[in-house]
């Protein structure tokens, strides 16, 4: 791929124009950088993929600055649909709904299912608007490692390959959506995320879980998130500490050092005892982890309840 220079600003106007002539431009979001591109265009479609190195089976989600906007490219929209619109937007629950002809099979990789959100960002949102265009936007990182959360990811894993990043700062979320789908008017979560299983059933009630065994969001699999260097999930870290005492060892923990390794070796996801914060310096843990040479990361799991439950999910596709 020819290199481009690659600027970093806050300009709203020159990503708009940018998205415009079907360039690419890296956003932020509450949630994760995302790589946009104008939904609508298959030039800037193919370019997100060729970008990620993305295979094309792997369909995008569409961006759209308000949830009136959802009946353009949506047949309909089921009414825990609506409730949880009114609660959860703009922010970070994408819906899987059935798409009207408008929306190009390249972006839903010939799914019937548009993927659809409203992002809770302001500069993203003054965007959204004043391009007028739908905005097809994966997470802008290559295909499988570390999601970008603050400009500075992005930069480092996506520069001269793309003409603009919009600087919107650390994102303050920093895990992807939560993705709920309705197939035969069953709510259906197919990626826990930002919003907690817990909050979206104090909406509509009991929501079912996808399973693996039929792939339908395909960052269902398994490996995605992933470090360059080996990761593992830990219950006892002081065990694989010690299991691992004679390699070059990382540890990301919650909100207490461990003696077992000197504190150098140690990043902490929060200072006090929170997951949502947790969660939100997640990825930037792994990015400065993996620059660090280490023979391995051993990451603690969070206990299975809220945020935690997305955290253990992205730890465990992104272990080796
Ligand atoms: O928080 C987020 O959702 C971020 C920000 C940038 O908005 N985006 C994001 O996109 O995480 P991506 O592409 O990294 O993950 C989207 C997931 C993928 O696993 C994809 O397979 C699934 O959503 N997906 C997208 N469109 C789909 C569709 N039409 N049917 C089924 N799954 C879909
Ligand atoms: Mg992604």
């Amino acid at each position: 791929m020819a290199q481009i220079e690659t600027a970093i600003g806050n300009d709203i106007y020159k990503a708009a124009e940018l998205l415009r002539a079907n360039e690419l431009v890296a956003i932020p979001t509450e949630t994760v950088y995302g790589l946009a591109g104008n939904a609508f265009s298959e030039t800037a479609v193919k370019q997100i993929f060729h970008v990620k190195q993305r295979p094309a089976s792997n369909p995008l989600i569409v961006h759209v600055h308000h949830a009136d906007a959802l009946n353009e490219f949506v047949k309909e929209i089921p009414a825990e649909a609506k409730l949880l619109l009114d609660a959860f937007t703009p922010g970070p629950l994408t819906f899987l709904l059935p798409k009207r002809n408008n929306v190009p099979d390249l972006v839903t990789a010939g799914l019937p299912d548009v993927a659809i959100r409203i992002p809770n960002h302001k500069l993203t949102l003054a965007l959204l608007k004043e391009a007028t265009l739908p905005i097809a936007a994966p997470s802008a990182n290559p295909y499988t490692y570390i999601s970008p959360t603050s400009a500075e990811h992005v930069y480092k894993m996506l520069h001269g390959k793309i003409p603009y990043i919009l600087d919107g700062g650390p994102c303050t979320l920093g895990l992807e959506s939560t993705i709920i789908g309705f197939p035969e008017g069953v709510p259906t979560l197919y990626r826990k995320g930002a919003i907690t299983i817990e909050e979206i059933e104090a909406q509509i009630g009991k929501v079912r879980l996808a399973t693996t065994e039929k792939i339908v969001a395909p960052g269902m699999h398994l490996k995605h998130y992933s470090p360059k260097t080996k990761l593992i999930l830990s219950d006892d870290p002081e065990q694989d500490i010690y299991n691992y005492r004679h390699q070059r060892t990382g540890l990301i923990t919650y909100n207490t050092y461990s003696n077992a390794l000197a504190t150098e070796d140690q990043v902490l996801l929060c200072q006090h005892d929170d997951f949502k914060i947790a969660g939100a310096n997640l990825y930037a843990a792994m990015h400065l982890m993996d620059s660090r040479n280490y023979d391995v990361i051993i990451a603690r799991k969070f206990p299975e309840t809220g945020i935690g439950l997305s955290i253990n999910d992205r730890l465990n596709r992104a272990k080796t």
